[in-house]
């Protein structure tokens, strides 16, 4: 069983890419458990200062969640051609780690534009030497989409999220 942490960097209650995280959740292959990362906005702003003994708690957790997991899905949103400051946030509490070193980590998306956050979030992701998986990319396009229409549309992707957790699954066990 492998076990893989998903996380949405968007903290809107009615997030599309919290939607497709929680999707990938609730439709992985019987060989896979995704467990949704829930406290990016729980945690404190990077300070170096706060590193070592001193680093809290929440931060502690995340890493610890990281260390853990066989594999990372992250799926963000864009904000001004950007990563959202939450999510790299997130990503800098990592950074001084073994945590990412070598862990396999996959994209996925929830709109069709972003692409200036994908390319600076897999710039970021490699440089911390995440294993970035570039094989099957999820793109389902729910920009804009309301919580209803959203549901439909995960609905009707159901078997594209499953291959994309199952090759993802392929590439950790291929390292
Ligand atoms: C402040 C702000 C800035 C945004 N800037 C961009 C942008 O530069 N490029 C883009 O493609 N979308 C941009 N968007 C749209 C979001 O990326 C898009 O709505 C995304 O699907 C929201 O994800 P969520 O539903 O998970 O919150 C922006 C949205 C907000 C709120």
């Amino acid at each position: 069983m492998l076990n893989i942490l998903a996380i949405s960097g968007s903290l809107r209650a009615a997030s599309t890419n919290s939607a497709l995280v929680e999707a990938l959740a609730g439709n992985a292959p019987s060989d896979c458990r995704v467990e949704v990362y829930d406290g990016l906005g729980g945690l404190p702003i990077f300070n170096p200062d706060d590193e070592g003994e001193r680093t809290p708690p929440e931060a502690v957790k995340l890493i610890d969640a990281v260390t853990q997991a066989d594999g990372v899905i992250v799926s963000c949103p864009e904000y001004a051609h950007g990563v959202p400051g939450g999510m790299k946030n997130a990503l800098d509490w990592l950074v001084s780690r073994d945590a990412a070193v070598g862990k396999p980590a996959m994209l996925v998306h929830a709109s069709p534009r972003s692409l200036y956050a994908r390319a600076a979030l897999a710039e970021i992701m490699r440089t911390m030497s995440f294993a970035l998986y570039e094989g099957a990319a999820l793109e389902i396009a729910l920009l804009g989409k309301k919580p209803a229409e959203t549901e439909m549309i995960l609905g009707a992707n159901r078997q594209a999220m499953r291959d994309a957790v199952q090759a993802f699954a392929g590439f950790i066990r291929s390292r």
